[in-house]
């Protein structure tokens, strides 16, 4: 979300002369987009300002600016701490960037904005003129809601990004199309909960969005995160099996296998529940890749609690899972519970979730070894490979993008590819995997690409 939305911010501020540098130290503008999810992002952005302090002594008129929900939660503390900063703006102040950033540049004054607002204001005129770049992405983000009313005891979601406002599917749709337009093959759906997309405002429900992306011409993959497994629907799990584009990835976050432990994060399933709905989904279509986010050491959970979580890693096998510490966040309910975990205790059971996982990472990534997967190439690998050819020892460019399944794949062209048909980014490529690591995949292109609407003929044959 907040790559989505450092894009919206470069979108917005492009009619003002301002443009993307590499290097801050130049820069007229720095602006810090920040994440508050866990008490380590939040230090980040403390010593990220931290270090811009003297390039603001150095250059009085550089103007800095901190967004995101670092931003909409601390508010006027944060220039009370750094006193270089100028400017604050919360999570529902991106639209008025420009305005805020205007009145500094007239009036060297400092700033803060962290109101919020129920409604979504659509940043149509901003997506319209999509910003003419040298080198089009092939992959974007799309924001289709915006906060959380679930409220999980450990989570600041709800309060920095506010309660849950879906955009309307005819903005959402349009921007779709734009990126189309531009060279977007993929787009993910972003929402905290997407399967209640649209309740709230009786709009369409997710799956009928999904159905309307679907029927975007010249748009090749769909993704979606996060869905919430109290709320995923048999119509999402249909829309697997039914819509061509929808990949066949599920990103399900169960944060804990304890049925304690998901009581007192209140995420209102149980062990049993989660279970099932993975069963559904892997029914309806089995080879959808799944995979999870988890907490360890949430307050209270106890040893016993934490087998649990491995035991369920064990039934169900994730193709791969993000593991967190547990940190208090402020004024999150979770912070007040008693019987906290020491942070050596969570480190170790950090470091056997993650020992477990990597297992099951590995046995579905080798089993992929000898098939071919169909990767959209996403541009140039930062690393070259050495292979041995009959003769010699040869040195190859790399190639990267990713399999329906949400995978990473390197691979390099075959030698026989026909002319028109050399690869670059955008393409849609075959490739036959010949190795298999803990994150990633690797392989050579085999054959002439292939649309995936060839693929759908075959799955519906
Ligand atoms: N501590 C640790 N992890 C957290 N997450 C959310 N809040 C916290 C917290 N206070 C994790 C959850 C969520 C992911 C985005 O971040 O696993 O799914
Ligand atoms: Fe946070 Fe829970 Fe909402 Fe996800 S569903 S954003 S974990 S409150």
């Amino acid at each position: 979300m907040n790559v989505y939305d450092s894009e919206q911010i470069e979108k917005l501020l492009a009619p003002s002369g301002y443009k993307i540098n590499s290097s801050f130290e130049a820069a007229d503008l720095i602006i810090v987009n920040t994440c508050a999810i866990r008490e380590k992002a939040e230090q980040k952005v403390f010593s990220f300002l931290g270090r811009l302090a003297d390039l603001k002594r150095k250059r009085p008129n550089l103007i800095i600016g901190v967004g995101g929900c670092v931003a909409q939660q601390e508010g006027k503390k944060i220039p009370e701490r750094m006193p270089h900063v100028d400017l604050v703006f919360g999570t529902h102040a991106i639209n008025r960037l420009p305005y805020l950033i205007e009145k500094i540049e007239a009036e060297r004054c400092k700033l803060v904005d962290i109101e919020m607002s129920e409604v979504i204001e659509e940043l149509e005129s901003v997506i319209e003129s999509s910003l003419d770049r040298s080198d089009p992405k092939v992959t974007s983000f799309v924001t289709i809601m915006r906060g959380c009313d679930n409220f999980c005891t450990y989570c600041v979601v709800p309060y920095v990004r506010g309660r849950e406002t879906s955009r309307f599917p005819e903005s959402i749709v349009n921007e779709v199309k734009c990126l189309v337009k531009s060279g977007v093959q993929e787009v993910t759906l972003l929402g905290q909960n997407v399967n209640s997309y649209g309740k709230k405002e009786k709009l369409n429900s997710f799956p009928q969005l999904l159905a309307r992306v679907n029927e975007i011409d010249g748009l090749f993959r769909i993704r979606f995160t996060t869905s919430h497994p109290k709320d995923l629907s048999d119509d999402l799990v249909s829309a697997f099996k039914n819509m061509d584009k929808l990949c066949n990835h599920i990103h399900l976050p169960v944060q804990s296998g304890s049925n304690k432990i998901l009581k007192k994060m209140n995420r209102k399933y149980s062990r049993e529940l989660y279970l099932e709905k993975i069963d559904k989904l892997r029914n309806n279509c089995p080879d959808i890749a799944v995979t999870s986010d988890i907490i360890v050491g949430f307050p209270g959970e106890t040893k016993a609690d934490f087998e649990e979580t491995l035991d369920l890693i064990k039934e169900v096998e994730f193709d791969g899972i993000f593991a967190f510490k547990y940190s208090d966040r402020p004024n999150v309910p979770a912070a007040r519970f008693t019987n906290k975990i020491a942070e050596q205790e969570k480190k170790d059971r950090l470091q056997a979730l993650l020992n477990l996982q990597e297992c099951f990472t590995t046995k579905k990534n080798r089993a992929l070894i000898g098939t071919n997967e169909l990767v959209l190439v996403e541009g140039l690998s930062k690393k070259k490979v050495d292979r041995d050819d009959a003769q010699s020892k040869c040195r190859y460019v790399q190639w990267t993008g990713r399999t329906e399944t949400n995978k990473v794949v390197n691979f390099i062209q075959d030698e026989g590819v026909i002319p028109g048909d050399r690869i670059s980014k955008g393409k849609i490529v075959n490739v036959k995997i010949e190795k298999a690591y803990s994150h990633s995949l690797s392989g050579k292109s085999v054959q002439r690409f292939e649309r995936r609407t060839k693929l759908c003929c075959l799955k519906l044959a």
